[in-house]
């Protein structure tokens, strides 16, 4: 029977690399949910009016995101952009907390999440996924790892891309996203008790995909 599998965890803990990894061998879907409020932060700055409560849920509700699967690939979408490399930018970053945070964006991007999941085999990454989005999931994982080494897997990604962040900046950024995401009152980021711990602090890539099959039922 093909499950659903949930992974929640703070800013940079691997969760995307982890989660992608893991649905490939299990031949499921990977459902980015942190992409999709990074979309509606995306089409906010775009939009270029200032990014007030009010506005973010005006341009949330007319926006159409959408995640379209091409092989091994996601291609995230707003309305007809593709925008999987422009949700990445620092400056998406900074805002994308604030959006998450607003009631009526999460009901639309919760309603979305949950159609997708809804014929099982996905493993689906965010905040609230155990606890909010997919409350019967078959597999809860919750990813962590210290905030260096979170900071210092950022500072190598943003690398690759081309940012140069001081590797403090990064460390500042990621422990503000961790509080307004841990502290927000809709939906903030929890450990259910019912969700498995996996402090990846260092572990390989290799071997946290290893244990997530484990987990889910798939010695390799
Ligand atoms: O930077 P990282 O990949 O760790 O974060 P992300 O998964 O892309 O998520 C970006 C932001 O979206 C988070 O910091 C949360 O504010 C928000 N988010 C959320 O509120 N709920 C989710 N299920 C997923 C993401």
């Amino acid at each position: 029977m093909k499950k659903t599998v949930a992974i929640d965890g703070p800013a940079g803990a691997g969760k995307s690399t982890v989660a992608k990894l893991a649905a490939k061998k299990l031949g499921y879907i990977y459902i980015d949910t942190g992409a999709m409020y990074r979309a509606a932060a995306w089409k906010m700055l775009e939009s270029g009016a200032e990014p007030t409560d009010e506005n973010i849920v005006g341009v949330a509700e007319k926006l159409d995101v959408s995640l379209r699967f091409a092989g091994d690939s996601v291609r995230v979408f707003a309305d007809d952009t593709d925008v999987t490399e422009a949700i990445r930018t620092p400056e998406v970053t900074a805002l994308v907390s604030k959006v998450a945070q607003i009631g009526p964006v999460r009901t639309k991007m919760v309603q979305l999440q949950r159609k997708m999941a809804k014929d099982g085999g996905v493993v689906m990454d965010g905040r609230d996924i155990a606890s909010n989005v997919l409350p019967n999931a078959d597999v809860k994982i919750y990813l962590t790892a210290s905030i260096e080494e979170r900071a210092l897997r950022r500072w190598k990604e943003m690398k690759a891309k081309g940012y140069e962040e001081p590797m403090e900046a990064l460390k500042d950024e990621i422990a503000a996203r961790d509080k307004a995401d841990s502290e927000r009152s809709i939906s903030p980021l929890v450990r259910v008790p019912e969700a498995t711990l996996l402090d990846t602090t260092g572990m390989t890539i290799e071997e946290v995909v290893r244990t997530v099959m484990e987990l889910c039922g798939e010695g390799q």
